[in-house]
C-alpha cells in the first residue's frame, strides 16, 4: 500500500515561489498569506489600508523574515496595479501565483443600490481580477508557469437578496476564470475560483469560533491543496461551506 501511495509524488512544490494575495493585510487574506508563508513561499500583499498593510508585514515578519511585502494598491485602478506589478518583480522577481481575494459587497436592494457603490463593487470584485491578469498575465505566459486563485463566494452561483450587485460581481468573476482559464491552458497556466459560503472572517482572536461558518484557516488550507496539485490537474468549482 505504502508503494502505491508513494507514486503520487508529483504534487507542485511551492517553496521558494512567489505569490501575491490581494486584501492580504487583514481577515481571510491575512490567513491566506500566513499559510503562503508557511510553505517557504515569498509573499506580496497589497490593500487601500495602509496602516493593516504595515502592521501585518511586522507581525509576520517575526515568523517569516525578508518573505513578505507590501504595498498599497487599489485593485480597481490600473495605474496603481501597474506599479504594484513593477515594486513586486524588482523586489521579489517573477509571480507564480495571484490570490484575487479583495473583494466586498453592499446590502441593498437592486434598485435601492447606489449608481457609486454598483461601480465600487464590480471595479473591484470583477475588474480588479482583469486588472491583476493585464498586469502579472505576459510574464506567466513567458515562463509558462502561473496560477490565479480566485476567492468568489457561494453568491457566484446562488442569488440572495439583499446581495444584488455581490452576486453579479461574483457571478462574473467566476466567468472571468473560465474564460481566462480556456485562454491560457496552452501556457500552463491555471485559472480556479473557490466558492465559500459565509466565513467568520473578522474573527478576533478571543472571539468564540462559529461552528456552523467556514474558519479563514478552513479557505487557507483549501487554497493550498489546490496549488500543491499535480499541474496535469484541473480541479474546478470547489464548493465550501460550515458544517
Ligand atoms: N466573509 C465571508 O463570509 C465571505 C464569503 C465568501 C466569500 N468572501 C470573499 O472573501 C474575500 C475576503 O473577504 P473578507 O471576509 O476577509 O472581507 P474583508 O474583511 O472585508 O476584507 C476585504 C479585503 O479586500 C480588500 N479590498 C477591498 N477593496 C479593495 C480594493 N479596491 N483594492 C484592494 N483591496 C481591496 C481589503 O483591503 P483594504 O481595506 O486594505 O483595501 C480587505 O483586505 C472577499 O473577496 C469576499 O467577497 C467572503
Amino acid at each position: 500500500m505504502t508503494d502505491l501511495l508513494n507514486q503520487f509524488t508529483d504534487k507542485y512544490e511551492l517553496a521558494g515561489k512567489v505569490a501575491i494575495v490581494t486584501g492580504g493585510g487583514k481577515n481571510l487574506g491575512k490567513t491566506i498569506t500566513e499559510f503562503l508563508l508557511a510553505s517557504d513561499m515569498s509573499v506580496a500583499i497589497c490593500g487601500r489600508d495602509e496602516a493593516a498593510l504595515k502592521s501585518t508585514v511586522a507581525e509576520l515578519s517575526k515568523t517569516f523574515p525578508n518573505k513578505i511585502i507590501a504595498q498599497v494598491c487599489d485593485v480597481s485602478n490600473s495605474a496603481q496595479v501597474d506599479n504594484f506589478e513593477r515594486f513586486v518583480t524588482a523586489k521579489l522577481g517573477d509571480v507564480h501565483v495571484i490570490i484575487n481575494n479583495s473583494g466586498f459587497g453592499k446590502e441593498t436592494l437592486v434598485w435601492q443600490t447606489a449608481e457609486d457603490d454598483w461601480d465600487d463593487v464590480m471595479n473591484t470584485n470583477v475588474k480588479g481580477v482583469y486588472l491583476m491578469a493585464k498586469a502579472f498575465l505576459p510574464k506567466m505566459i513567458e515562463n509558462r508557469e502561473g496560477y490565479i486563485l480566485n476567492i468568489a463566494s457561494q453568491a457566484a452561483l446562488n442569488g440572495y437578496s439583499n446581495a444584488g450587485v455581490y452576486c453579479a460581481s461574483k457571478f462574473a468573476m467566476v466567468g472571468l476564470s473560465k474564460a481566462l482559464q480556456e485562454e491560457v491552458r496552452e501556457f500552463g497556466i491555471h485559472v480556479h475560483s473557490l466558492n465559500p459560503a459565509l466565513i467568520q472572517s473578522k474573527k478576533k482572536p478571543d472571539d468564540i469560533i462559529d461552528s456552523g461558518l467556514i474558519q479563514n484557516e478552513d479557505l487557507a488550507r483549501m487554497a493550498l491543496y489546490l496549488l500543491q496539485q499535480p499541474r496535469r490537474l484541473k480541479i474546478d468549482n470547489i464548493g465550501l461551506w460550515g458544517f
